[in-house]
């Protein structure tokens, strides 16, 4: 089965969901049968020089013109909030699912799109926008739903854990750290959303949202960022066996929430004092699994794109299953519609 594909954006991630789809195209149609054509490409800037290959593919900087063709499917990692919601939103509301990684525009809009996905049969996926490479969504959604969560905590910012290990280890200043994380394309386009803890903040609340069924709104979460952190505090840190990490955690403390980012020294013994530069960790307490550590890659262009990628085929698997149901079979064919509502 072929799906034509409307990719939103092609910096760091999109141009990792090209390279990854060519670089991996045998393999992930022997293994599931889903092939990609990705049809048009969105950006801002039709005449950029692009680190993929682009060739047969419609670059352009006109949604009007992508709304209008015949896609299956749309991949948005432009970011962007209110106007990018909209975008999505109209993509969902003609049955076309959507794949995106933006946690900013989800931290605000994640209830409205999937009641708008569950009103028009179709699915919003979002694995890349918690925690970059590390499949937690997935696992929050279908692999840990046979437990009561307490507690979800991590370290869920890829370029704020650079600079602090690049700070502790390498004695780099910050400013310096920050911004190779920008150069490396860990950081986000502003990166006072990393460095102020709003990046981790939006995350604790979408891995919050799942892990209790709840809704939150963006200001439930204090906040404490990395900004005002000294190459001393470190070094100070290290001498008493501590190391700096900004952390997101959510709490379930019978029925009250309590959601935080902030900078908290830990044991250097601990395992998230060991979770180093751009790599992120989550834990969760069960009630019957107790306590699970998920590590690797928070940020990067591939490492993301593994995310992306494997949201579009689950959901060109899911969606092909629901079609392939026989007509009178309606409830089963429902049934697994609604298995799409990630
Ligand atoms: P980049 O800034 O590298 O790329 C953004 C792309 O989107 C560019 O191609 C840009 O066009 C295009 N774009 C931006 N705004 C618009 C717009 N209004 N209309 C049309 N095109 C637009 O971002 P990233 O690839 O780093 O991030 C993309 C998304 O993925 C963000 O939501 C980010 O938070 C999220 N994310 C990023 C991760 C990372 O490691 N970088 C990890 C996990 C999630 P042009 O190229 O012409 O400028
Ligand atoms: N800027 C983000 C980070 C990208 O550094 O973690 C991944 O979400």
């Amino acid at each position: 089965m072929n799906k034509k594909i409307a990719l939103l954006g092609m910096g760091t991630v999109g141009s990792g969901v090209v390279n990854l789809i060519r670089e991996n195209e045998d393999l992930i149609h022997s293994s599931s049968g889903v092939g990609f054509t990705i049809t048009h490409v969105l950006v801002t800037d039709t005449t950029k020089t692009r680190t993929a290959d682009v060739s047969n593919i419609r670059v352009t900087d006109d949604i009007t013109e992508i709304e209008n063709a015949d896609i299956d499917l749309a991949v948005e990692v432009m970011g962007g909030i209110d106007s990018t919601k909209e975008i999505i939103k109209r993509f969902l509301q003609k049955g076309i699912p959507v794949v995106t990684a933006n946690k900013d525009m989800l931290a605000v809009h994640i209830d409205e799109l999937e009641q708008t996905a569950a009103e028009n049969n179709t699915a919003l996926y979002y694995e890349a926008a918690v925690a970059g490479g590390i499949p937690i969504i997935h696992t929050l959604q279908h692999s840990l739903n046979a437990n009561k969560i307490s507690k979800v905590m991590g370290i869920l910012n890829g370029t704020t854990n650079y600079i602090l290990s690049k700070m502790a280890f390498d004695g780099w200043e910050y400013d310096d750290a920050l911004k190779d994380a920008q150069a490396i394309g860990y950081a986000e386009a502003d990166p006072t959303a990393d460095v102020e803890g709003i990046d981790a903040a939006r995350k604790t609340l979408l891995l919050a949202r799942l892990a209790f069924d709840k809704k939150f709104t963006l200001d439930q979460v204090k906040l404490n960022g990395i900004s005002g952190v000294d190459i001393k505090d470190i070094e100070l840190a290290k001498s008493a066996g501590l190391t700096l990490k900004l952390l997101g955690v959510a709490e379930d403390l019978q029925g009250k929430y309590n959601l935080a980012v902030e900078p908290i020294f830990v044991e250097t013994t601990h395992q998230l004092a060991n979770v180093h530069y751009e790599k992120n960790a989550v834990f969760v307490n069960g009630n019957m699994l107790g306590e699970a550590m998920f590590y690797g890659p928070g940020a990067g262009s591939y490492e993301t794109a593994s995310a992306v990628v494997s949201d579009m085929i689950n959901s060109a698997v899911i969606t092909a299953e629901a079609k392939n149901v026989p007509a009178e079979n309606g409830e089963l064919a429902e049934e697994l519609a609604d298995s799409a509502y990630y």
